[in-house]
Protein backbone atom coordinates (compact mmCIF):
# COMPACT_ATOMS: atom_id res chain seq x y z
CA UNK A 1 0.00 0.00 0.00
CA UNK A 2 1.04 3.61 -0.90
CA UNK A 3 1.36 5.21 2.57
CA UNK A 4 2.60 8.56 3.95
CA UNK A 5 3.94 9.39 7.34
CA UNK A 6 3.82 12.94 8.27
CA UNK A 7 6.76 13.85 10.54
CA UNK A 8 10.31 12.51 10.95
CA UNK A 9 10.64 12.37 14.72
CA UNK A 10 10.89 9.37 16.64
CA UNK A 11 7.31 7.32 16.13
CA UNK A 12 7.24 8.35 12.56
CA UNK A 13 10.55 7.83 11.35
CA UNK A 14 10.25 4.15 12.81
CA UNK A 15 6.99 3.65 11.90
CA UNK A 16 8.04 5.05 8.46
CA UNK A 17 10.66 2.67 8.24
CA UNK A 18 9.38 -0.32 9.67
CA UNK A 19 6.01 -0.22 7.20
CA UNK A 20 8.68 -0.20 4.10
CA UNK A 21 10.15 -3.27 6.15
CA UNK A 22 6.42 -4.63 6.07
CA UNK A 23 6.09 -4.01 2.05
CA UNK A 24 5.11 -1.12 1.63
CA UNK A 25 5.67 2.49 -0.06
CA UNK A 26 6.24 5.07 2.07
CA UNK A 27 6.89 8.73 2.00
CA UNK A 28 8.20 10.31 5.21
CA UNK A 29 6.96 13.91 5.27
CA UNK A 30 8.69 16.62 7.38
CA UNK A 31 9.05 20.48 6.95
CA UNK A 32 12.63 20.39 8.48
CA UNK A 33 14.89 20.81 5.40
CA UNK A 34 18.15 19.77 7.96
CA UNK A 35 16.81 16.68 9.14
CA UNK A 36 15.36 16.11 5.42
CA UNK A 37 18.31 16.49 4.05
CA UNK A 38 20.52 14.34 6.49
CA UNK A 39 17.91 11.39 6.47
CA UNK A 40 18.41 11.44 2.19
CA UNK A 41 22.03 11.86 2.94
CA UNK A 42 21.58 8.23 4.82
CA UNK A 43 21.98 9.39 8.49
CA UNK A 44 20.59 8.45 11.47
CA UNK A 45 19.14 11.22 13.38
CA UNK A 46 18.23 9.32 16.79
CA UNK A 47 20.38 6.23 18.59
CA UNK A 48 17.89 2.80 18.12
CA UNK A 49 18.89 -0.15 17.86
CA UNK A 50 18.13 -1.66 13.78
CA UNK A 51 16.49 1.68 12.82
CA UNK A 52 19.63 2.03 10.71
CA UNK A 53 20.26 -1.25 8.93
CA UNK A 54 15.98 -0.31 8.35
CA UNK A 55 16.83 2.74 7.12
CA UNK A 56 19.80 1.44 4.72
CA UNK A 57 17.74 -1.11 3.28
CA UNK A 58 14.70 0.59 2.76
CA UNK A 59 15.54 4.10 1.44
CA UNK A 60 15.76 5.25 -2.25
CA UNK A 61 13.34 2.00 -2.95
CA UNK A 62 10.40 1.49 -0.81
CA UNK A 63 11.37 4.88 1.48
CA UNK A 64 11.50 8.53 0.41
CA UNK A 65 11.80 11.88 1.94
CA UNK A 66 10.00 14.82 0.86
CA UNK A 67 8.56 18.18 2.60
CA UNK A 68 5.62 18.62 0.43
CA UNK A 69 2.34 17.09 2.43
CA UNK A 70 0.41 17.30 -0.59
CA UNK A 71 1.62 15.74 -2.74
CA UNK A 72 2.80 12.81 -0.94
CA UNK A 73 -0.84 12.44 0.27
CA UNK A 74 -2.34 12.62 -3.09
CA UNK A 75 -0.34 9.34 -3.92
CA UNK A 76 -0.91 7.32 -0.58
CA UNK A 77 -4.18 5.66 0.67
CA UNK A 78 -3.09 6.02 4.26
CA UNK A 79 -1.81 9.23 5.57
CA UNK A 80 -0.03 8.79 9.04
CA UNK A 81 0.35 11.67 11.61
CA UNK A 82 2.99 11.78 13.68
CA UNK A 83 3.75 15.65 14.58
CA UNK A 84 5.17 16.68 17.84
CA UNK A 85 1.78 17.43 20.80
CA UNK A 86 4.55 19.24 23.24
CA UNK A 87 3.05 20.23 26.48
CA UNK A 88 1.88 23.93 27.01
CA UNK A 89 1.84 25.27 29.97
CA UNK A 90 -1.41 24.06 31.58
CA UNK A 91 -0.20 20.49 30.81
CA UNK A 92 -2.44 20.00 27.97
CA UNK A 93 -1.12 18.94 24.85
CA UNK A 94 -0.44 21.45 22.16
CA UNK A 95 -2.52 20.21 19.24
CA UNK A 96 -1.70 23.09 16.55
CA UNK A 97 0.99 20.64 14.44
CA UNK A 98 -1.60 18.59 14.24
CA UNK A 99 -3.99 20.67 13.29
CA UNK A 100 -1.67 22.35 10.63
CA UNK A 101 -0.85 19.00 9.23
CA UNK A 102 -4.91 18.40 8.98
CA UNK A 103 -5.16 21.66 7.22
CA UNK A 104 -2.56 20.83 4.55
CA UNK A 105 -3.96 17.43 4.11
CA UNK A 106 -7.44 18.53 3.53
CA UNK A 107 -6.64 20.27 0.52
CA UNK A 108 -5.10 17.23 -1.47
CA UNK A 109 -7.92 14.72 -0.72
CA UNK A 110 -9.05 13.35 -4.37
CA UNK A 111 -9.96 10.05 -3.72
CA UNK A 112 -10.75 7.86 -0.46
CA UNK A 113 -7.72 7.90 2.19
CA UNK A 114 -7.89 6.84 5.67
CA UNK A 115 -6.10 9.66 8.29
CA UNK A 116 -4.45 8.19 11.10
CA UNK A 117 -3.44 9.58 14.07
CA UNK A 118 -0.21 8.15 15.25
CA UNK A 119 1.23 10.94 17.96
CA UNK A 120 -0.15 10.54 21.04
CA UNK A 121 -3.24 12.80 21.28
CA UNK A 122 -6.45 13.82 23.72
CA UNK A 123 -9.50 12.07 23.47
CA UNK A 124 -11.82 13.72 20.47
CA UNK A 125 -8.40 14.50 18.65
CA UNK A 126 -9.98 12.56 15.23
CA UNK A 127 -13.30 13.91 15.60
CA UNK A 128 -11.19 17.76 15.48
CA UNK A 129 -9.22 16.33 12.64
CA UNK A 130 -11.80 15.51 10.67
CA UNK A 131 -13.91 18.78 11.28
CA UNK A 132 -10.66 20.81 10.41
CA UNK A 133 -10.45 18.75 6.84
CA UNK A 134 -13.82 19.45 6.14
CA UNK A 135 -13.89 22.99 7.00
CA UNK A 136 -10.26 23.32 4.68
CA UNK A 137 -12.25 21.80 1.53
CA UNK A 138 -11.76 18.02 1.88
CA UNK A 139 -14.85 16.62 -0.11
CA UNK A 140 -17.10 14.51 2.69
CA UNK A 141 -17.13 10.87 2.21
CA UNK A 142 -13.67 11.36 0.65
CA UNK A 143 -12.14 10.25 3.94
CA UNK A 144 -12.21 8.71 7.32
CA UNK A 145 -10.16 9.26 10.21
CA UNK A 146 -8.16 7.11 12.83
CA UNK A 147 -6.90 6.63 15.57
CA UNK A 148 -4.01 3.67 15.69
CA UNK A 149 -1.73 4.73 18.94
CA UNK A 150 1.71 3.52 18.90
CA UNK A 151 3.57 1.91 22.45
CA UNK A 152 7.01 1.29 21.08
CA UNK A 153 9.63 1.99 23.62
CA UNK A 154 12.67 4.44 22.97
CA UNK A 155 15.55 1.93 22.87
CA UNK A 156 13.74 -0.94 21.62
CA UNK A 157 11.52 1.26 19.18
CA UNK A 158 11.89 -0.85 15.87
CA UNK A 159 11.38 -4.48 17.96
CA UNK A 160 8.48 -2.88 19.45
CA UNK A 161 6.59 -2.03 16.21
CA UNK A 162 7.30 -5.67 14.55
CA UNK A 163 6.68 -7.59 17.69
CA UNK A 164 3.97 -5.59 19.42
CA UNK A 165 1.84 -7.12 21.97
CA UNK A 166 -1.28 -5.63 20.49
CA UNK A 167 -2.41 -3.25 17.71
CA UNK A 168 -5.14 -0.88 18.38
CA UNK A 169 -7.42 0.60 15.25
CA UNK A 170 -9.35 3.41 16.48
CA UNK A 171 -11.99 3.61 13.71
CA UNK A 172 -15.74 4.42 13.23
CA UNK A 173 -16.65 2.13 10.36
CA UNK A 174 -15.94 -1.54 8.85
CA UNK A 175 -14.09 0.45 5.63
CA UNK A 176 -11.32 2.08 7.45
CA UNK A 177 -10.92 -0.70 9.86
CA UNK A 178 -9.76 -2.88 6.39
CA UNK A 179 -7.49 -0.26 5.34
CA UNK A 180 -5.62 -0.87 9.07
CA UNK A 181 -5.87 -4.51 8.65
CA UNK A 182 -4.37 -5.00 5.39
CA UNK A 183 -1.43 -2.57 6.48
CA UNK A 184 -1.02 -4.78 9.45
CA UNK A 185 -1.44 -7.98 8.18
CA UNK A 186 2.06 -9.24 7.61
CA UNK A 187 2.09 -8.71 11.57
CA UNK A 188 -1.64 -10.53 12.22
CA UNK A 189 -1.39 -12.92 9.57
CA UNK A 190 2.51 -14.01 10.58
CA UNK A 191 4.23 -13.74 7.60
CA UNK A 192 6.38 -11.07 8.18
CA UNK A 193 8.04 -13.76 11.15
CA UNK A 194 8.22 -16.47 7.93
CA UNK A 195 10.72 -13.80 6.33
CA UNK A 196 14.53 -14.75 6.25
CA UNK A 197 16.04 -11.38 6.55
CA UNK A 198 13.53 -10.33 9.18
CA UNK A 199 14.21 -7.93 12.12
CA UNK A 200 15.22 -10.94 15.16
CA UNK A 201 12.99 -10.03 17.67
CA UNK A 202 12.23 -11.28 21.37
CA UNK A 203 12.81 -14.75 22.29
CA UNK A 204 9.55 -15.40 24.04
CA UNK A 205 7.33 -13.54 21.50
CA UNK A 206 3.94 -15.38 20.40
CA UNK A 207 2.86 -14.28 16.87
CA UNK A 208 0.76 -13.20 15.62
CA UNK A 209 0.20 -9.85 16.88
CA UNK A 210 -3.25 -9.42 18.39
CA UNK A 211 -5.52 -6.79 16.51
CA UNK A 212 -7.90 -4.89 18.57
CA UNK A 213 -10.64 -2.68 16.67
CA UNK A 214 -12.13 -0.04 18.79
CA UNK A 215 -14.06 3.51 18.65
CA UNK A 216 -11.74 6.70 17.66
CA UNK A 217 -12.68 7.52 21.01
CA UNK A 218 -11.81 4.37 23.17
CA UNK A 219 -7.93 4.28 21.30
CA UNK A 220 -6.71 7.50 21.92
CA UNK A 221 -8.32 7.06 25.57
CA UNK A 222 -5.88 3.52 25.72
CA UNK A 223 -2.54 5.05 24.80
CA UNK A 224 -3.43 7.93 27.74
CA UNK A 225 -4.34 4.98 30.04
CA UNK A 226 -1.65 3.05 28.99
CA UNK A 227 1.08 5.56 29.33
CA UNK A 228 -0.88 6.20 33.24
CA UNK A 229 -0.91 2.99 34.52
CA UNK A 230 3.02 2.03 33.30
CA UNK A 231 4.19 5.24 35.53
CA UNK A 232 1.95 4.33 38.37
CA UNK A 233 2.97 0.84 38.37
CA UNK A 234 6.65 2.88 38.67
CA UNK A 235 5.72 5.16 41.55
CA UNK A 236 4.09 2.51 43.28
CA UNK A 237 6.93 0.62 43.27
CA UNK A 238 9.11 3.80 44.12
CA UNK A 239 7.11 4.29 47.10
CA UNK A 240 7.35 0.82 48.42
CA UNK A 241 11.27 1.43 47.87
CA UNK A 242 10.86 4.42 50.63
CA UNK A 243 8.96 2.55 53.19
CA UNK A 244 11.37 -0.36 52.57
CA UNK A 245 14.06 2.18 53.79
CA UNK A 246 12.26 2.82 56.20
CA UNK A 247 11.79 -0.38 58.06
CA UNK A 248 15.13 -2.10 56.77
CA UNK A 249 13.13 -4.14 54.35
CA UNK A 250 14.70 -5.04 50.91
CA UNK A 251 12.33 -3.74 47.96
CA UNK A 252 14.31 -6.34 45.66
CA UNK A 253 12.66 -9.19 47.54
CA UNK A 254 9.03 -7.25 47.77
CA UNK A 255 9.06 -7.06 44.65
CA UNK A 256 9.99 -10.54 43.51
CA UNK A 257 7.27 -11.42 46.09
CA UNK A 258 4.78 -9.02 44.39
CA UNK A 259 5.72 -9.41 41.05
CA UNK A 260 4.98 -13.20 41.06
CA UNK A 261 1.56 -12.62 41.44
CA UNK A 262 0.52 -13.20 37.44
CA UNK A 263 -2.18 -10.32 38.07
CA UNK A 264 0.84 -7.87 39.27
CA UNK A 265 4.01 -9.28 36.86
CA UNK A 266 7.36 -8.47 37.11
CA UNK A 267 7.69 -5.68 34.36
CA UNK A 268 8.16 -1.83 34.85
CA UNK A 269 8.12 -2.10 38.63
CA UNK A 270 11.83 -1.26 39.38
CA UNK A 271 12.46 1.20 41.62
CA UNK A 272 14.73 3.85 40.96
CA UNK A 273 14.88 7.69 40.98
CA UNK A 274 11.91 8.05 38.97
CA UNK A 275 10.43 7.88 35.18
CA UNK A 276 11.25 10.61 32.35
CA UNK A 277 11.60 10.95 28.49
CA UNK A 278 9.45 12.62 26.39
CA UNK A 279 6.64 10.29 27.36
CA UNK A 280 5.04 9.48 30.61
CA UNK A 281 5.72 13.21 32.21
CA UNK A 282 4.18 14.68 29.06
CA UNK A 283 1.26 12.52 28.62
CA UNK A 284 0.41 11.95 32.60
CA UNK A 285 -0.12 15.94 31.93
CA UNK A 286 -2.52 15.41 29.30
CA UNK A 287 -4.21 13.01 30.99
CA UNK A 288 -4.99 14.78 34.22
CA UNK A 289 -6.09 17.53 32.24
CA UNK A 290 -8.67 15.68 30.01
CA UNK A 291 -10.41 14.37 32.93
CA UNK A 292 -10.73 17.45 34.51
CA UNK A 293 -12.10 19.05 31.21
CA UNK A 294 -14.55 16.22 30.86
CA UNK A 295 -15.28 16.30 34.78
CA UNK A 296 -13.51 14.10 36.62
CA UNK A 297 -10.90 14.70 38.98
CA UNK A 298 -8.00 12.10 38.54
CA UNK A 299 -5.92 13.08 42.01
CA UNK A 300 -4.42 9.10 41.25
CA UNK A 301 -2.40 11.10 38.44
CA UNK A 302 -1.27 13.81 40.82
CA UNK A 303 0.14 11.40 43.37
CA UNK A 304 2.08 9.21 40.85
CA UNK A 305 3.38 12.87 39.28
CA UNK A 306 4.52 13.51 43.01
CA UNK A 307 5.99 10.66 44.01
CA UNK A 308 7.98 10.72 41.20
CA UNK A 309 9.49 14.33 41.50
CA UNK A 310 10.10 13.60 45.23
CA UNK A 311 12.27 9.98 43.60
CA UNK A 312 14.92 12.81 43.09
CA UNK A 313 14.78 14.66 45.86
CA UNK A 314 15.32 11.52 47.81
CA UNK A 315 18.20 10.85 45.88
CA UNK A 316 19.76 14.07 46.84
CA UNK A 317 19.47 13.88 50.35
CA UNK A 318 20.86 10.17 50.18
CA UNK A 319 23.94 12.06 48.09
CA UNK A 320 24.02 14.84 51.22
CA UNK A 321 23.81 11.59 53.89
CA UNK A 322 27.09 10.21 52.25
CA UNK A 323 29.24 13.47 51.41
CA UNK A 324 27.85 15.65 54.15
CA UNK A 325 28.55 19.24 52.38
CA UNK A 326 28.32 19.25 48.17
CA UNK A 327 30.06 22.64 47.76
CA UNK A 328 34.07 21.71 46.07
CA UNK A 329 32.95 18.01 45.96
CA UNK A 330 33.86 16.03 43.02
CA UNK A 331 31.18 13.59 41.96
CA UNK A 332 31.21 11.18 39.03
CA UNK A 333 28.43 10.49 37.27
CA UNK A 334 27.21 7.30 35.08
CA UNK A 335 24.18 7.69 32.78
CA UNK A 336 22.47 11.05 31.39
CA UNK A 337 20.10 9.42 29.13
CA UNK A 338 16.52 9.33 30.65
CA UNK A 339 16.67 5.19 30.18
CA UNK A 340 19.27 2.75 28.60
CA UNK A 341 19.87 2.42 24.71
CA UNK A 342 18.90 5.71 23.92
CA UNK A 343 20.70 8.99 23.24
CA UNK A 344 17.60 11.36 24.41
CA UNK A 345 18.18 13.30 27.19
CA UNK A 346 14.75 14.72 27.04
CA UNK A 347 13.11 14.84 31.11
CA UNK A 348 15.99 12.79 32.14
CA UNK A 349 15.85 12.52 36.16
CA UNK A 350 19.75 11.86 35.39
CA UNK A 351 20.00 15.64 33.97
CA UNK A 352 17.51 17.11 36.85
CA UNK A 353 19.79 15.41 39.35
CA UNK A 354 22.79 16.50 37.75
CA UNK A 355 21.55 20.69 37.82
CA UNK A 356 21.09 20.29 41.49
CA UNK A 357 24.39 18.97 42.27
CA UNK A 358 25.97 21.71 40.32
CA UNK A 359 23.50 24.33 42.06
CA UNK A 360 25.17 23.27 45.01
CA UNK A 361 28.46 23.34 44.12
CA UNK A 362 29.55 20.44 42.64
CA UNK A 363 31.90 19.30 40.28
CA UNK A 364 30.70 16.76 37.89
CA UNK A 365 32.72 13.92 35.20
CA UNK A 366 30.20 12.23 33.45
CA UNK A 367 29.88 9.33 30.90
CA UNK A 368 27.36 7.81 28.81
CA UNK A 369 27.20 5.38 26.36
CA UNK A 370 25.13 7.34 23.76
CA UNK A 371 23.76 10.66 25.40
CA UNK A 372 27.04 12.73 25.71
CA UNK A 373 26.92 14.85 23.24
CA UNK A 374 22.96 15.53 23.58
CA UNK A 375 23.90 16.45 27.02
CA UNK A 376 26.94 18.98 26.04
CA UNK A 377 23.94 21.19 25.00
CA UNK A 378 22.32 21.57 27.82
CA UNK A 379 25.02 21.13 30.75
CA UNK A 380 27.26 23.94 31.71
CA UNK A 381 30.80 22.68 30.45
CA UNK A 382 32.95 24.64 33.18
CA UNK A 383 31.46 22.08 35.88
CA UNK A 384 30.70 18.88 33.50
CA UNK A 385 33.68 17.24 31.90
CA UNK A 386 32.66 14.52 29.84
CA UNK A 387 34.80 11.45 30.21
CA UNK A 388 35.21 8.36 27.72
CA UNK A 389 34.58 5.59 30.36
CA UNK A 390 32.93 4.60 33.94
CA UNK A 391 36.97 4.66 34.74
CA UNK A 392 37.52 8.38 34.29
CA UNK A 393 34.63 9.35 35.64
CA UNK A 394 35.25 7.65 38.95
CA UNK A 395 39.31 8.96 38.86
CA UNK A 396 39.71 11.15 42.14
CA UNK A 397 35.35 11.34 42.82
CA UNK A 398 34.47 11.61 46.39
CA UNK A 399 31.53 9.31 45.18
CA UNK A 400 30.31 7.32 41.83
CA UNK A 401 26.42 7.82 41.08
CA UNK A 402 24.76 5.56 38.99
CA UNK A 403 21.61 7.55 37.21
CA UNK A 404 20.89 5.70 34.01
CA UNK A 405 20.08 1.90 33.94
CA UNK A 406 22.66 1.15 31.26
CA UNK A 407 23.23 -2.63 31.02
CA UNK A 408 26.68 -1.86 30.03
CA UNK A 409 27.26 -0.75 33.55
CA UNK A 410 26.46 -3.75 35.10
CA UNK A 411 29.85 -5.66 33.75
CA UNK A 412 31.65 -2.56 35.06
CA UNK A 413 35.13 -3.47 36.95
CA UNK A 414 34.38 -3.06 40.63
CA UNK A 415 37.56 -3.38 42.06
CA UNK A 416 39.19 -0.78 38.92
CA UNK A 417 36.50 1.45 39.96
CA UNK A 418 37.24 1.17 43.97
CA UNK A 419 40.85 1.85 42.75
CA UNK A 420 39.94 5.27 40.92
CA UNK A 421 37.11 6.75 43.53
CA UNK A 422 38.58 9.11 46.50
CA UNK A 423 36.25 7.62 48.91
CA UNK A 424 34.58 4.05 48.24
CA UNK A 425 31.06 5.62 47.50
CA UNK A 426 28.85 4.40 44.99
CA UNK A 427 25.09 5.54 45.31
CA UNK A 428 23.09 3.47 42.83
CA UNK A 429 19.67 5.20 41.87
CA UNK A 430 19.27 2.26 39.95
CA UNK A 431 20.11 -0.15 42.03
CA UNK A 432 22.39 -1.86 39.17
CA UNK A 433 24.88 -3.86 41.60
CA UNK A 434 23.47 -6.36 43.85
CA UNK A 435 24.65 -5.26 46.97
CA UNK A 436 27.19 -8.73 47.62
CA UNK A 437 28.99 -7.79 45.02
CA UNK A 438 29.08 -3.91 46.39
CA UNK A 439 30.17 -5.38 50.06
CA UNK A 440 32.18 -8.09 48.53
CA UNK A 441 34.24 -4.96 47.05
CA UNK A 442 34.83 -3.08 49.83
CA UNK A 443 32.15 -0.45 49.13
CA UNK A 444 30.08 2.17 50.85
CA UNK A 445 26.73 1.26 48.87
CA UNK A 446 23.71 2.96 48.62
CA UNK A 447 20.46 2.28 46.56
CA UNK A 448 16.93 2.72 46.09
CA UNK A 449 15.07 0.88 49.01
CA UNK A 450 17.88 -1.66 49.76
CA UNK A 451 19.53 -1.59 52.58
CA UNK A 452 22.94 0.50 52.77
CA UNK A 453 26.08 -1.63 52.52
CA UNK A 454 28.53 -0.39 54.93
CA UNK A 455 31.69 -1.85 55.83
CA UNK A 456 32.46 -1.79 58.88
CA UNK A 457 36.05 -0.07 58.53
CA UNK A 458 34.84 2.27 56.69
CA UNK A 459 31.55 2.64 58.90
CA UNK A 460 34.18 3.41 61.59
CA UNK A 461 35.74 5.71 59.50
CA UNK A 462 33.37 7.45 57.89
CA UNK A 463 31.48 7.81 60.99
CA UNK A 464 33.68 9.53 63.08
CA UNK A 465 34.77 12.09 59.78
CA UNK A 466 30.83 13.15 60.02
CA UNK A 467 30.97 11.71 56.55
CA UNK A 468 27.62 9.15 56.93
CA UNK A 469 24.36 10.12 58.60
CA UNK A 470 22.09 7.68 60.22
CA UNK A 471 22.40 4.99 57.85
C1 LIG B 1 6.91 4.82 27.09
C2 LIG B 1 6.02 3.56 27.07
O1 LIG B 1 6.69 2.50 27.75
C3 LIG B 1 5.73 3.13 25.63
O2 LIG B 1 4.85 2.02 25.62
C4 LIG B 1 5.09 4.31 24.88
O3 LIG B 1 4.83 3.99 23.53
C5 LIG B 1 6.02 5.52 24.94
O4 LIG B 1 6.27 5.85 26.33
C6 LIG B 1 5.33 6.66 24.24
O5 LIG B 1 4.27 7.09 24.70
O6 LIG B 1 5.77 7.04 23.15
P1 LIG B 1 9.54 5.31 26.77
O7 LIG B 1 9.20 6.69 27.23
O8 LIG B 1 10.35 5.15 25.55
O9 LIG B 1 8.16 4.48 26.50
O10 LIG B 1 10.33 4.58 27.93
P2 LIG B 1 10.00 3.50 29.05
O11 LIG B 1 10.74 2.27 28.79
O12 LIG B 1 8.56 3.39 29.28
O13 LIG B 1 10.67 4.21 30.33
C7 LIG B 1 10.17 5.46 30.82
C8 LIG B 1 10.89 5.85 32.09
O14 LIG B 1 10.52 5.01 33.16
C9 LIG B 1 12.41 5.78 32.02
O15 LIG B 1 12.95 6.94 32.65
C10 LIG B 1 12.77 4.52 32.79
O16 LIG B 1 14.04 4.60 33.37
C11 LIG B 1 11.67 4.53 33.85
N1 LIG B 1 11.36 3.18 34.37
C12 LIG B 1 10.86 2.22 33.56
C13 LIG B 1 11.54 2.94 35.73
O17 LIG B 1 11.98 3.81 36.52
N2 LIG B 1 11.19 1.70 36.23
C14 LIG B 1 10.69 0.72 35.45
O18 LIG B 1 10.38 -0.38 35.97
C15 LIG B 1 10.51 0.99 34.08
Amino acid sequence: MHITVVGSGYVGLVAGACFAELGHEVILVDNDPVKLSALQRGEVPIHEQHLPELLDRHRGKRLSFSDNTSEAVRLSQAVFVAVGTPPMHSGEADLSYVECVARDIAGAVCDYKVIVGKSTVPVYTSQWVRKVMLLNGAPHGCFDVASNPEFLREGTAVVDFLYPDRIVIGCDNARTAKVLEDIYKPLTDGSYYQNPNRIVGPARYEPPAPIIVTSTRSAELIKHASNAFLAMKISFINAVANICESVGADVEQVRTGIGTDARIGHRFLYPGIGYGGSCFPKDLSAFRAVARENGYEFRLLDEVMHINEDQRQRFLRKVRTALWTLKGKQVGVLGLAFKDGTDDIRESPAIAIIESLLAEGCRVKTYDPAAMERAAEVLPSASVTFVDSPYEAASGADALLVLTEWQEFKSIDLSRIRKELRYPIVIDGRNLFSRSDMQKHGFIYLSIGRPDVVPQEEEQKFRTAGHLGEI
